[in-house]
């Protein structure tokens, strides 16, 4: 990508200041915000130190702040020892043993409440029995589970004993786990008989035997949860109840003090070449800036009920549910199943029933509820909101006003935040109190986050509007701190392109006069589908694997709800289908797909040809494959395509 191949056709000019009875009751003033700007200005270091001392428990205070000897592995605090667990849970329990830390309802509407010395002494038991299983820091354990409680008491009792987790989405395929597993090296796998979502059982353990007999063969034993009590198989010596196991457990663990630069956890998300990343994060500096984050960008306050919608399944779901919050010793919601049951007012209606007041999820489930109409927000109480976020992608200006009229009542501040899974915690956002929003930008980064907008030479973009790329310019707590068993996968994914001086987030972006930044999308081949990256190449794969398919090449179109859609051209061994067997095929194909990595990265659209465009040199022209399937027409010379016919078999024209 070159910067003068991003032109920027969106311009909003409408601004939201924060209300004033809004501000007069946050945690950040614009002077505060002020102050925090020009601490990390005048003493990055300093203003982190002061950060981490204050935000977290040290069982041995740090003197080191940032190490950037081995760069770009930073590390931050290197010195102290502290552990994430307890600094989520039993640092609470002097004042807040009888606060309530989470508010579960499934999807059948069964609702469980457990406070903080409930939830410490669930922790406890579970570590204590990972522990009896074996289970000793550093080993990996690998978490497969409905978005239940216990989702979380797993990852945290993990965090306990220093076991270090990797949750993969529940809604991955068996061959997705298996394959994390195997990069990971876990020993143990947790997962649960199954989940409710959408009326029916998400078949967990069945997906784990898969996985297990596909081949495993570092995992020792598989732990299950009951949650849906259906029936499912059990292999004697290698899978335990989670209930057997845990009953005579002690509910005291005394924590595992760790290295501040302990690895917390792996997370696979998607690149553009290759397998997932295994993202792995430490625990102090992670923490740090999920804790604060959770103060300056939801301004969580003692009686805050905060509900983020993630699942636990991707990065959201680590720091604004499982992590953070608790850290902040917030109230959070958890819920096990999908937006739309019994209806599409069900996230209304839970936060109504729960007194939410932060809440927190993604453009495409504001565009879903938004397509079926106001008469579902309408028909419930929503005066406990007094903060909404979203996350994941661009949120379009329409969705964004339709979320600030209907849901918020144009009381509600939002916060539109852009991070990563890299980043493990927001980088850019409003801060509720203190920032102008505006529908569509996620403004200004936050105090501590060298955020910019570069060209191609990593120079700064002074001129208003025009796009570059979206670089951090100086290392911060919780960024990333290598991918697991790949160091030079995460040099030449993040710091080569600027010689090792800045952070590639991946993202073009803008900056208007204001100094606001819009995000404007990836620059590399990487499909935000529902706000969850998914490499192309992964999804190309996928269908190569399948034995009619030759070759195949997949792209994005924009899509209504989701975002972007996937939209793959096949090239299948032998004659090229058509007809009623094409129908078949694409049906199949689609299958295929849901089994090799899941759902959500089946194809909405499949169009066979005899040959994919190709220059002479033999290069894919992803260009012109956008083009068609944006079913634009077409500017680009194709006269130097070794294939010209096949461009009509590719726009369904022949
Ligand atoms: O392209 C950006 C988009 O999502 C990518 C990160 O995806 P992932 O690691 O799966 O994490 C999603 C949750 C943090 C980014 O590179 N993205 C995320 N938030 C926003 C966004 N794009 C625009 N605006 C956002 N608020």
């Amino acid at each position: 990508m070159s910067d003068k191949d991003i032109s920027s056709t969106l311009i909003e000019n409408r601004q939201f200041p924060p209300a004033k009875e809004f501000t007069a009751s946050a945690r950040l003033k614009p002077a505060d915000l002020k102050a925090l700007h020009k601490h990390a200005a005048d003493d990055y270091e300093g203003f982190w130190a002061e950060q981490a001392r204050t935000q977290l428990h040290w069982k041995k205070p740090f003197s080191q702040i940032l190490d950037s000897s081995r760069a770009p592995h930073y590390q931050w605090f290197n010195d102290g020892e502290m552990n994430v667990s307890y600094n989520c849970i039993d640092r609470h329990l002097d004042k807040h043993a009888d606060k309530t830390a989470i508010i579960f309802e499934g999807e059948k509407g069964d609702v469980r409440q457990i406070s903080y010395q409930e939830l410490h002494d669930e922790v406890c038991q579970f570590a204590n029995s990972l522990k009896a299983s074996g289970i000793k820091k550093g080993d990996r354990v690998v978490i497969y589970m409905p978005m239940t409680p216990e989702a979380v008491i797993a990852m945290q009792a993990c965090a306990r004993i220093g076991a270090i987790h990797s949750v993969v989405f529940g809604g991955f395929s068996a061959e997705s786990l298996r394959d994390r597993i195997n990069d990971a090296g876990a020993v143990m796998l947790i997962t649960a008989d199954g989940g409710h979502r959408g009326g029916k059982i998400v078949e967990l353990k069945a997906a784990s035997d898969k996985a297990m007999n596909a081949g495993c063969p570092s995992i020792q034993h598989v732990l299950v949860l009951k949650r849906t009590g259906h029936d499912i198989s059990m292999q004697d010596g290698r899978d335990i109840w989670w209930h057997d196991l845990v009953n005579d457990q002690a509910t005291q663990c005394e924590p595992e003090w760790v290295n501040a630069e302990h690895p917390l956890f792996l997370l696979y998300t998607s690149g553009s070449t290759g397998k997932p990343k295994g993202i792995q994060h430490s625990s102090a500096g992670y923490l740090l800036n999920a804790v604060l984050t959770n103060l300056w960008v939801f301004d969580l306050q003692d009686e805050d009920t905060f509900w983020c919608t993630a699942d636990v399944g991707w990065i959201t779901g680590h720091t604004y549910v499982a992590y953070g919050p608790l850290a902040a010793c917030s109230t959070i919601v958890i819920y096990e199943g999908a937006p739309t049951v019994p209806d599409y007012g069900r996230f209304w209606k839970i936060c109504e029933d729960h007194k939410v007041s932060v809440f927190y999820t993604a453009p495409t489930a504001i565009r879903a509820l938004m397509k079926m109409g106001d008469d579902f927000p309408n028909k419930y109480d929503l005066s406990s909101l007094r903060l909404l976020g979203t996350v994941g992608e661009p949120i379009n200006p329409e969705a964004w006003m339709w979320y600030h009229k209907v849901i918020g009542k144009e009381r509600c501040p939002i916060v539109d935040t852009w991070w990563q899974t890299e980043t493990g915690a927001h980088m850019i956002s409003p801060i509720p109190g203190a920032i102008s929003t505006k529908p569509g930008s996620c403004t200004i980064p936050l105090p501590g986050i060298i955020a910019d907008v570069v060209n191609d030479d990593g120079e700064s973009i002074t001129e208003a509007n025009k796009g570059g790329y979206l670089v951090i310019k100086k290392p911060f707590p919780s960024m990333l701190r290598t991918v697991w068993g790949d160091d030079q996968r995460y040099i030449d994914t993040y710091f080569s392109k600027f010689g090792g001086k800045y952070y590639l987030a991946g993202d073009s972006a803008r900056k208007d006069d204001d100094g606001y930044f819009w995000i404007m999308g990836r620059i590399d081949d990487v499909i935000n589908v529902s706000g969850h990256r998914l490499g192309t190449m992964e999804v190309e794969s996928a269908l190569v694997a399948h034995p009619r398919v030759a070759e195949a090449a997949v792209v994005s179109r924009p899509h209504e709800v989701k975002g972007e859609a996937i939209v793959a051209f096949v090239i299948c061994n032998g004659e090229r289908p058509v007809g009623a067997e094409a129908v078949a095929m694409v049906k199949e194909l689609r299958e295929w797909v849901g089994e090799q990595i899941g759902a959500i990265a089946r194809p909405d659209d499949i169009r066979f040809a005899e040959g994919l465009p190709k220059t002479r040199s033999g290069k894919i022209m992803r260009r012109l494959l956008r083009t068609i399937a944006h079913g634009e027409e077409i500017t680009q010379d194709i006269s130097t395509l070794e294939n010209e016919g096949v461009v009509l078999q590719l726009q369904g024209k022949a």
